[in-house]
């Protein structure tokens, strides 16, 4: 099944499909194994950090395995290239799937690398699913202090039709109040309570373009009621990163204290596979994207 495929399928069914990203192979374990004991479809999503640390060819190679092994639905997307030849690499060493970030870029410029994206990833693979981005992101996935959604960040559903039209993207990453990271209110720990989504312009934006696959970047502390009203909206792929780094290395660090004569690496790792992996499934019940397969 493919990516276009398995978001068709969320969008008739009202329910998203988590994309979860990785760093190395024992996170790309975490999440399958979760997906398949809940039989949901999933995305695993490299940024170009991550894909410079796991290997691109390698990222591919290891979900291919994992794929035939688990015979689950499982997407593999290279998020937020910012650059043309950043897509290219991920498209030939065999991604799924591949999201072209051009929102620093001017609404033209943005629309031209797009559509120059779309037209090498489909060509070489018509079945591939494309992501553009529209609206400007704020933050990076870490904890972070408060930060500030503009109006003027917003995705405006008149330039996301005309995008779709002008490029030819399966799905588009909107801003609709939405950031990447959590934010923490004080000094004493996270708090995971991101603002409240904008959820009359995703509504505005849904009506524009109703066929679009719609995508929530900056899935991690934002309220569940949100992301639940967001998918009714029309949502069906939900993007996690911080929330998976916050349990793995809180975890990790727990470990290491509580066993400090422990070398094993498999030894020090498994709890903090583990804590990823309950993230990993409280998400895809969130989602409602269990038993999908
Ligand atoms: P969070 O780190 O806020 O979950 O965002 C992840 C993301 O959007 C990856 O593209």
């Amino acid at each position: 099944m493919n990516g276009i495929h398995i978001l068709k399928k969320a969008q008739k069914g009202k329910y998203a499909v988590g994309q979860f990203n990785v760093s190395t192979d024992e996170h790309i374990k975490a999440i399958i194994i979760a997906a398949k004991d809940l039989k949901s479809p999933v995305i695993i999503g490299t940024s170009e950090g991550e894909r410079k640390f796991i290997g691109t060819k390698q990222a591919a190679a290891l979900v291919e395995v994992w794929q035939k092994e688990a015979g689950l639905p499982i997407i593999l997307n290279a998020d937020h290239c910012k650059t043309f030849e950043s897509v290219k690499q991920a498209v030939d060493a065999g991604y799924s799937a591949v999201h072209f970030d051009g929102s620093v870029l001017s609404f033209e410029e943005n629309v031209k690398v797009t559509k120059q994206v779309v037209d090498y990833a489909k060509k070489k693979n018509p079945e591939l699913l494309v992501e553009g981005e529209l609206g400007y992101l704020r933050g990076e996935s870490v904890v972070h202090k408060k930060i500030k959604v503009k109006p003027k960040d917003l995705t405006s559903p008149e330039q996301a039709k005309e995008f779709i039209e002008k490029t030819g993207v399966d799905s588009l990453a909107i801003v609709v109040g939405n950031i990447h990271g959590v934010e923490t209110k004080s000094d004493l720990g996270t708090d995971m309570k991101n603002p409240p989504l904008y959820l009359d312009k995703l509504r505005e934006i849904q009506q524009a373009i109703p066929k679009t696959f719609l995508v929530l970047h900056g899935g991690s502390g934002t309220p569940d009621e949100d992301i639940k009203k967001a998918i009714k909206l029309g949502i069906v792929k939900i993007n996690i990163n911080t929330e998976l780094r916050i349990a793995y290395s809180e975890e990790l660090e727990e470990t290491i204290k509580e066993h400090p004569e422990e070398i094993k690496p498999y030894k020090i790792l498994a709890p903090a596979v583990e804590a990823m992996k309950e993230v990993v499934e409280e998400k895809i019940d969130l989602f409602g994207s269990k038993g999908k397969i």
